[in-house]
């Protein structure tokens, strides 16, 4: 007899005697009888070595699926006898019970909520725009010509036809200043790009959260008193801020700020490269040539904006060292924060 039809033989057997036992002892003399070391079903699975691939395959896929489904009648035969014999399904309460794994977010979009959520209640409003741009959005509109070195700073990968991973959210700004009219009170959060050497505190991927606010009268008192009850309502009161004078082609004046460093307390470690702060985020007041273009009147509208580091945030909050372990998804690490 062909070893296919055995096997179906010995299924058809299995399946009309499996019916008819009627005690767990005759059920467990089956069980061996099938499943143990000598069993008849055993037996076919350890001569599948000697098959040919192609017959190991069939037979050995057949078997595999037989094996499991007769290990769950087995199962379910034992239940019921034990329920026969005592008139109700036998629960051992008693038993530990399984535990269950429960998903969470990654510590990236935890602390973008958080982040979120606090400009929310401050009143702006969400948008987003796309992770493949264009170069008009990510660097021509906002006031970087073609040739200007300040593009350096901000390498990226591009792709066809003009296009380039976003080095910024900033861009976000242009494409929402096209379609809306002042007051503009915006928030908008997303993933980034750079061609950037990568280190504990630099990624060639990690996310930003950009600010912006165009109305009359928008001074830079307001800017700071933004991101001032910002990082005093995320870090806690406590924080110190540095601000220092920078530069960036769409703001004038701008600045980068500093935040202590919280995880060496400003003694100096590899995070902030032994300088004791870190910096969380570029701002300013937003270029009048920038206005011009999108074509708001800079004589009577003036705004602030604002793009701050998600990871470099998350780093400092939660006092993790190594910006990659946020990009490794090494289990452990990950679960620590939920
Ligand atoms: N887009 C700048 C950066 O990525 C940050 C920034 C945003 C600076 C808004 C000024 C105003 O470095």
């Amino acid at each position: 007899m062909d070893i296919l039809d055995q096997l179906g033989q010995l299924e058809q057997d299995a399946q009309r005697e499996l019916k008819e036992l009627s005690s767990l002892e005759a059920l467990e003399k089956f069980r061996v009888r099938y499943l143990g070391k000598k069993g008849e079903l055993t037996a076919i699975l350890r001569g599948l070595k000697s098959l040919s691939t192609d017959q190991k395959r069939q037979v050995g896929g057949q078997a595999n699926k037989f094996k499991a489904d007769l290990e769950f009648r087995i199962n379910e035969k034992r239940e019921e006898l034990l329920a026969g014999a005592t008139g109700e399904v036998r629960l051992d309460h008693t038993l530990p019970g399984r535990p269950y794994h429960h998903g969470h977010q990654h510590l990236i979009t935890l602390v973008m909520d958080q982040i979120v959520g606090i400009f929310q209640r401050m009143g702006f409003e969400i948008a987003d725009g796309p992770d493949i741009e264009t170069d008009y959005y990510n660097f021509e509109a906002l006031n970087f010509p073609p040739d200007h070195p300040a593009r350096d700073e901000q390498d990226t990968f591009y792709v066809e036809n003009d296009r380039l991973l976003r080095t910024h959210t900033s861009g976000v700004q242009i494409r929402e200043f096209e379609i809306r009219t002042p007051p503009v009170k915006i928030i908008a959060p997303g993933r980034v790009f750079r061609n950037e050497a990568v280190n504990s505190r630099s990624f060639c991927v990690f996310h930003q959260v950009e600010g912006f606010y165009v109305d009359t009268n928008v001074s830079f008192a307001d800017l700071k008193g933004a991101l001032e009850a910002f990082c005093y309502e995320f870090f806690g009161e406590g924080i110190k801020l540095r601000y220092r004078p920078s530069f960036f082609p769409f703001t004038e004046p701008s600045a980068e700020i500093d935040v202590h460093c919280i995880l060496c307390g400003g003694k100096g470690c590899s995070l902030c490269k032994y300088e004791g702060w870190l910096e969380i985020l570029g701002a300013g007041m937003i270029d009048p040539n920038v206005l011009d273009a999108v074509k708001y009147d800079n004589e009577k509208y003036s705004g602030y904006a604002f793009g701050m580091g998600v990871e470099r945030m998350a780093l400092l909050k939660y006092q993790v060292n190594d910006i990659r372990l946020l990009y490794e998804n090494d289990i452990k690490f990950i679960s620590q924060f939920r």
